[in-house]
């Protein structure tokens, strides 16, 4: 889950690899490094810690002219975060750099064998290894070394090499991590994923799997292992390059909670009329849909939590059978051969999670009918499901995952009603109404921050916190102790209300407080039995619930109040609320939201 930045051409300066690196950071940050050809050498600069460190260290040499450069942000996978395992890494000769984003399976084998032939190394990481091989193979041409070197590789790589003996040359290779590239007049760019190319074009290429690249200052050249040219056609991206700042707000991700009203508003644009939804994506499906008898969700993290929102919410409607797997399981469970009775639906906001995209692979190599709900255009999981659905969210940069939640959310719920539409099952009018007004729903609970951080500073200090719910709102305590552990680093815990009595109750105290999601829905009285049982042991209560609720402050220390809507819709429109209380914890706790200690944006490792 590294990123990595590369340019080439006659007119770029050194702070635009710091630039690019500044925008993939995200992606990981335990250390950070640029090395760029100038004067016929490679100068190489690196360093644990922020990119910041790295611009500090730069700081009076941002123009610099460069010819040709690469870049790297890190998470750690070989070697631990310091100065020398950073990249980019160098042959011995240091006249060849490579930057990786990946994990190579056989490093150690091949670096026996390079030291065997008298390469000497320098750091822990499975990345040098590829410097060396290069150098094994170069014979004067980059391009041709990178071919020869990366056939030895086993493993997951998306590269990017430097020579000082060919200044106006960009290498780049892909194996199962994500790379996109960018042409420029006169030269191009590589990246991790698209932001940090959208100030230099919005016409991208996004690199398939055995795809080897050299971006010179007249072409940029795809070819395989075995030198055969391939054809690509560059994709256009219309995401604004301001979509990926952060514009005045104090993180990435109190910003991108702002953006879910026009976030919803885009993804029901076009797919919602008096009652009826069109997904576009999938009309050729309609017979499909109609047999459906299965759909299996495969996902994680977040993508898992809004699978389970919708597994709750078909249940409601369909006798059909809606199972969600966690992708790092699913992947390695016993499979069966697949008939188009099942449908499987692959949600990722990256779209390069690993665990999910492998998933994806088994599914198709056994037959199954895969879709994806995504948010990034040209990602490797949209690029292999059949049929894809995108939640054009904009760029999420936060690590925590806020708005892009809410998009499969919605998208989740169309697909639901599209499925029930199909199979002559009708859905009550408030659900359609109420979908409609959510934008403005959330626009009141964007208005409800101040008062949910005057909360939040009540509870910043403990330890230990439990979400419970129940029904659709069981996921809503799984997202909420989600958002509050990643980016807050409290152990929150989160269990259906009436699991409380089976075990988990013996945790609370005093010191144990619990986030209730209580609606006054047809399980009220249930989930009030299950607060009162928390406050008998002492335990604090935050009460989630709607504002007809009015003897929540009988049983809880706090209350949150939400509008009533579609019971269907409510894990939806708790979503902010858990959002902003997570938000605030961690702010007040003084920690950097956007980038959570040991996590990254895009889990492309498995
Ligand atoms: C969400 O807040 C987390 N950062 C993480 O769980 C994320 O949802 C998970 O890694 C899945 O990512 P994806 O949606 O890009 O596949």
């Amino acid at each position: 889950m590294c990123g990595i930045f590369g340019i080439v051409g006659k007119k770029h300066r050194l702070g635009e690899l710091i630039d690019g690196l500044k925008k993939l950071e995200y992606r990981g940050y335990d250390s950070a490094g640029i090395a760029y050809v100038a004067n016929g050498r490679v100068d190489v600069a690196k360093q644990s810690g922020r990119v910041a460190v790295l611009e500090k260290m730069y700081e009076d040499r941002t123009s610099t002219f460069i010819n040709v450069g690469i870049a790297h942000t890190r998470w750690a996978t070989h070697g631990n975060p310091n100065d020398i395992n950073a990249h980019p890494h160098t042959d011995c000769t240091g006249r060849i750099a490579v930057v990786h984003n990946g994990i190579i399976e056989n490093f150690n084998e091949l670096k026996q064998q390079l030291i065997d032939s008298g390469h000497f190394f320098k750091s822990d990481t499975d990345t040098e290894i590829i410097a060396h091989l290069i150098e094994e193979y170069y014979g004067g041409d980059i391009f041709d070394a990178v071919k020869k070197a990366i056939k030895r590789l086993r493993g997951a790589f998306a590269i990017g090499v430097v020579s000082a003996d060919e200044p106006d040359k960009l290498v780049a290779a892909r194996e199962g991590s994500p790379l996109i590239v960018g042409k420029t007049e006169g030269g191009g760019i590589i990246a991790s994923d698209i932001t940090p190319i959208l100030k230099y074009t919005k016409e991208m290429y996004f690199v398939d799997d055995g795809d080897i690249i050299e971006i010179n200052l007249n072409e940029v050249r795809f070819e395989d292992y075995y030198g055969k040219r391939r054809q690509k056609e560059p994709q256009r991206i219309d995401w604004e390059e301001t979509a990926a700042e952060k514009s005045g707000y104090k993180f990435f991700m109190e910003k991108e909670i702002t953006e879910e009203p026009d976030v919803i508003k885009k993804a029901l644009t076009g797919r919602i009329s008096e009652g009826k939804i069109r997904l576009d994506e999938i009309s050729e499906w309609q017979e499909l849909l109609k047999k459906i008898k299965t759909i299996k969700v495969i996902a994680a993290g977040t993508s898992y939590h809004s699978g389970m929102v919708f597994k709750y919410f078909l249940n409601e409607l369909l006798p059909i059978s809606v199972e969600v797997e966690i992708s790092s399981e699913f992947r390695y469970m016993r499979q069966w051969e697949y008939d188009d009775e099942t449908l499987f639906v692959f949600i990722s906001q990256s779209g390069e999670t690993l665990d999910t995209l492998e998933s994806l692979r088994l599914v198709k190599r056994l037959g199954g009918k895969t879709l994806a709900i995504s948010n990034v255009v040209g990602s490797t999981i949209t690029r292999e499901a059949e049929k894809t659905i995108f939640i054009n969210a904009g760029p999420e940069i936060g690590v925590a995952s806020t708005k892009a939640y809410v998009g499969q959310l919605i998208v989740l719920y169309l697909l639901g009603a599209t499925i029930c539409q199909a199979k002559n099952c009708s859905l009550e009018t408030t659900f359609f109404q109420d979908l409609q007004r959510m934008p403005q729903l959330y626009e009141n609970a964007l208005k409800q921050s101040d008062e949910i951080r005057e909360i939040a500073k009540k509870y910043a200090h403990f330890l230990h916190f439990m979400y419970i719910g129940r029904k659709g709102n069981y996921p809503t305590a799984m997202e909420g102790a989600l958002k509050l552990k990643e980016i807050s680093y409290i152990n929150a815990t989160c269990y259906a209300g009436g699991e409380l009595k089976h075990g988990p109750i013996a945790l609370l105290d005093s010191e144990f407080p619990v986030f209730v999601i209580i609606p006054k829905d047809d399980l009220y009285q249930k989930m009030k039995s299950n607060v009162i049982e928390t406050r008998a042991r002492n335990a604090r209560c935050i009460s989630l619930t709607t504002n007809d609720n009015h003897e929540a402050k009988t049983f809880s220390d706090d209350v949150i109040y939400i509008p009533h809507c579609s019971d269907h819709l409510l894990p939806l429109l708790c979503a902010p609320y858990i959002q902003l209380f997570a938000y605030h914890i961690a702010d007040i706790r003084g920690l950097d939201v956007d980038k959570p200690r040991n996590l990254a944006k895009s889990v492309t490792v498995e």
